[in-house]
């Protein structure tokens, strides 16, 4: 199922959102006693997890994975996770254990191999169901670090690959990924989307679901819920 909703601005979005991730991970922690969320990089997240670092929500429970990673060192300003440390980890009681960052200063191969061994130590054979993988988008249709035309698309059975992004793409890095059976397998999947640059490809995406198979975005199909929160300068057909 596909739900799509429009928020009046940004921050509308991060509060609407902050309140999704909030039930669905108290859903996951009552239903199955763990709780498994993967974060997005980009800057549309951090408002969301500045909120979430208020609420009340199982920390001791909940493990943390990335959707995707730039090359480069924790301490860099343009890491995914030096930006969820300083917005959110570093004001909430997560477990150290819990913590399944992509060690983006490695190589790019090394540091996909080693997210990939973490997690089939931590999924075993089954693919690896999140309860949410949050995930942003690019006006080109990227998410995560998959990207238009890229070989890292086809990719079907790895559950994490590095990527190049396309000339143009900011930040210029190279990245680790992961991959749509990786993702696909979700129970549930939030896109956090704003502004103005992204609406063609969300109205692409969004006009035929499915039809937007062209671009990475398009192809992300869970096996649980798609949510598309978007503030009104992204979603179609909006003044
Ligand atoms: C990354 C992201 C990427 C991001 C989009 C949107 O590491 O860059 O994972 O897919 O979500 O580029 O980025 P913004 O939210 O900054 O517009």
């Amino acid at each position: 199922m596909t739900r799509v909703q429009v928020l009046a601005s940004a921050q509308e979005l991060a509060r609407a959102a902050s309140w999704y991730i909030q039930h669905r991970l108290l859903e996951a922690a009552r239903s199955r006693g763990r709780v498994l969320l993967a974060l997005s990089g980009g800057s549309t997240p951090l408002p969301v997890y500045e909120r979430l670092a208020k609420l009340a929500l199982p920390w001791d429970r909940l493990h943390l994975f990335w959707g995707d990673e730039r090359c480069v060192p924790p301490d860099d300003e343009r890491s995914n996770f030096g930006n969820a440390h300083r917005t959110l980890l570093s004001h909430v009681p997560i477990p150290e254990a819990n913590l399944h960052r992509i060690q983006g200063e490695l190589e790019p191969k090394e540091a996909a191999q080693s997210y990939e061994n973490d997690l089939r130590k931590f999924f075993g054979s089954e693919p690896p169901s999140m309860d949410l993988v949050l995930l942003g988008m690019g006006a080109d249709g990227h998410t995560a670090s998959l990207f238009p035309g890229g070989p890292e698309l086809e990719e079907s059975r790895s559950w994490a690959v590095n990527s190049e992004p396309p000339a143009g793409t900011e930040p210029a890095l190279p990245r680790v990924t992961l991959t749509l059976p990786a993702i696909n397998a979700a129970r549930a999947v939030l896109f956090l989307v704003a502004g103005l640059d992204k609406r063609p490809a969300v109205s692409r995406i969004l006009k035929v679901i499915g039809s937007g198979r062209e671009t990475p975005a398009g192809r992300i199909m869970p096996k649980g819920e798609l949510a598309w929160f978007l503030d009104r300068e992204a979603a179609p057909g909006q003044g």
